[in-house]
């Protein structure tokens, strides 16, 4: 099989890889471009955990094709932070104990964090809801969705701080 070649921007920054036409974005980002932080759990769009933002939306990596990605802005696990300088979410999941195993936890701070920047005062439902897509085996999602609303708030006083 030929393989393509793929331009694309990852976290702000220019990326180029080859491929065959039937890779998955989240075997790329993971095997090509060494960004191993989205997860493989189902592989089949069930459970969240390779949850990456294709310009803007909220995507499954793992039901993407690599191609697809050509000309195209991906944000990752890896870009939310800013240097050593935690998001709220992430920092909100390590406070509330909102992860045990962690393997779901990258595709659930992109939810997170994509729901937040559409919806900065959810309500606890709203944030079920939008999370539904994620599947944890762990924590029982009382602690994420506590973690989820802390930050909302965190996030709405910097902003009324920052007027
Ligand atoms: S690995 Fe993509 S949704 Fe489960
Ligand atoms: S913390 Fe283990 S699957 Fe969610």
């Amino acid at each position: 099989m030929s393989k393509l070649l793929v331009s694309t921007t990852v976290n702000g920054d220019p990326q180029q890889f080859l491929c065959d036409p039937d890779t998955t974005l989240l075997d790329a980002l993971r095997e090509e471009m060494g960004l191993t932080g989205s997860k493989e759990g189902c592989g089949s769009g069930d459970c969240g955990a390779c949850t990456v933002v294709l310009d803007g939306e909220m995507v499954c990596s793992c039901l993407v094709l690599a191609p697809e990605a050509e000309g195209r802005q991906i944000a990752t696990i890896e870009g939310v932070a800013e240097g050593s300088q935690l998001h709220p979410v992430q920092r909100k999941f390590l406070e509330h104990g909102a992860l045990q195993c962690g393997f779901c936890t990258p595709g659930f701070i992109m939810a997170s964090k994509a729901l937040l920047d559409r919806n900065p005062n959810p309500s606890e439902s709203e944030v079920r809801y939008w999370l539904a897509g994620n599947l944890c085996r762990c924590t029982g999602y009382d602690k994420i969705v506590r973690a989820v609303m802390d930050a909302a708030a965190e996030l709405r006083q910097d902003r009324r701080t920052a007027a």
